[in-house]
C-alpha cells in the first residue's frame, strides 16, 4: 500500500510537468484528488488493514496528498502568471500611435488682436481697464468735450435707449471713467479693449464692434510721446517695417488731434487694391488729451497732459490675417474660424 501510494505521488508529479494550461490543470486535480481518485481509493482500503498499519498508512496518505496539492497550488500560480503575461502581451497598446484629434475651439481673430495689444502695453507698463457697454450720455459724450448739441454728435450715429442711456459708440468713455475714478489723480498709463456700437451696416462697417482706447496722463507728457508709442505699436502689432503718417485732423476730446495711417501691409507703400493705390490704410485716432476734458475730470491742465488714441480692432484683424470682408468676424462659421486655430 506505501508503495501504492508513493506511485501515485510520482506519477502526479511527473504528469504535473506536462500541464500547460489551466482547464488540464482542473482534470488533473479530479483526477488525483477527487472522490474517485486513486488515492480516495486507497483510503477506502484502509478498513482492511490492521490496528498498527492504520496510522502509518493514514499519515503518509496525508503526506502524499499534501504533497500533491501543494505542487498544484503552485502549478497553478505559475500558469495564472503565465496567462496574463501572454494577455498583456496581446492587448498591448502602442501609446505612441497619433490619437484621433480632439476639436476644440478656436480663439476668435479679433480676441488674438485684443491679447496681443494687451500683452504689448501691459509689458510698457499699462494698466488694462473696462467700463459699461451700457453707458451714459455724460461719460460718453459730455465728459470728452461733447455737450448737448455739440455737431460732432453726428459723426457717431448712436443707440439710445433713453435719454440718458446708450450702448457706447467709443471706448473713449472709459478715458473719463478712468480719470474720475484716480481719486489720488496719479499719472495714468491705460488701455481698454472693448465692444461699441453704432446705427450702421454695410460691408466696411457692422453696428457693433470693437476698439481700444488709450491714455496717458502725467507731467510734461508730449506729442513725441504719443508717437513713439504708436511705432512700437504698429511695429510690434502690425508688422516690423510698417511706418506711421499722422495727418491732422478733428476729436473734440483732443487738440490738436491726428488720424494715423500705417503703411500698407500689403504692398508695403507702393498702392495696391487695399490701400486704394494710396499707399497708406488709416487706423487709428489720436492726439493729446484736450485740456476740458483734463479738467472735468479733475486734473489740473496746467500741471498734466496726456495723450489718447483709439483703433477699431477688426481692421487689424483684418490686415493681420488677411481677412476680405469685416462680416465674416461676425458670423461664426465655423468653417472660417477654424482657420485660426492655435
Ligand atoms: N473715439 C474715436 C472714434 O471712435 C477714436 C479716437 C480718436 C480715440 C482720438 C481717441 C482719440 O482716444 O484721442 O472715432
Amino acid at each position: 500500500m506505501k508503495e501504492k501510494l508513493q506511485k501515485i505521488a510520482d506519477e502526479a508529479i511527473e504528469y504535473l510537468k506536462s500541464v500547460t494550461d489551466t482547464q488540464k490543470l482542473n482534470d488533473l486535480k479530479v483526477k488525483y484528488l477527487g472522490k474517485k481518485s486513486e488515492l480516495s481509493n486507497v483510503l477506502k482500503d484502509m478498513a482492511n488493514l490492521t490496528k498498527e498499519e492504520r496510522p502509518v498508512i493514514g499519515a503518509l496518505a496525508n503526506k502524499v496528498r499534501k504533497e500533491i496539492e501543494e505542487k498544484i497550488n503552485e502549478k497553478e500560480k505559475e500558469l495564472a502568471e503565465k496567462e496574463l503575461a501572454e494577455k498583456l502581451e496581446k492587448e498591448k497598446i502602442d501609446i505612441t500611435l497619433p490619437s484621433t484629434k480632439i476639436k476644440t475651439g478656436s480663439k476668435h481673430p479679433v480676441n488674438r488682436v485684443i491679447e496681443e495689444i494687451e500683452d504689448l502695453f501691459v509689458s510698457m507698463g499699462y494698466t488694462v481697464e473696462t467700463g459699461p457697454e451700457l453707458e451714459t450720455d455724460r461719460f460718453c459724450f459730455e465728459l470728452l468735450n461733447l455737450p448737448q448739441g455739440h455737431p460732432a454728435r453726428d459723426m457717431q450715429d448712436s443707440f439710445y435707449i433713453t435719454d440718458e442711456y446708450l450702448l457706447r459708440t467709443q471706448t473713449s468713455a472709459v478715458q473719463a471713467r478712468t480719470m474720475l475714478a484716480n481719486e489720488e489723480k496719479s499719472p495714468i498709463r491705460m488701455i481698454c479693449p472693448g465692444k461699441t456700437y453704432r446705427r450702421e451696416d454695410d460691408a466696411t462697417h457692422s453696428h457693433q464692434f470693437t476698439q481700444a482706447e488709450g491714455l496717458v496722463i502725467d507731467k510734461n507728457i508730449s506729442l513725441a510721446d504719443l508717437k513713439g508709442t504708436l511705432e512700437i505699436f504698429a511695429k510690434k502689432i502690425i508688422g516690423e517695417n510698417s511706418k506711421l503718417r499722422f495727418r491732422p485732423s478733428y476729436f473734440p476730446f483732443t487738440e490738436p488731434s491726428y488720424e494715423v495711417d500705417v503703411s500698407c501691409f500689403k504692398c508695403g507703400g507702393k498702392g495696391c487694391n487695399i490701400c486704394k493705390q494710396t499707399g497708406w490704410i488709416e487706423v487709428l485716432g489720436s492726439g493729446m488729451v484736450h485740456p476740458n476734458v483734463l479738467k472735468m475730470c479733475g486734473y489740473d491742465p496746467e500741471k498734466y497732459s496726456g495723450f489718447a488714441f483709439g483703433l477699431g480692432l477688426e481692421r487689424i484683424a483684418m490686415f493681420k490675417y488677411g481677412i476680405p470682408d469685416m462680416r465674416y468676424l461676425y458670423q461664426n462659421d465655423v468653417r472660417f474660424l477654424s482657420q485660426f486655430d492655435r
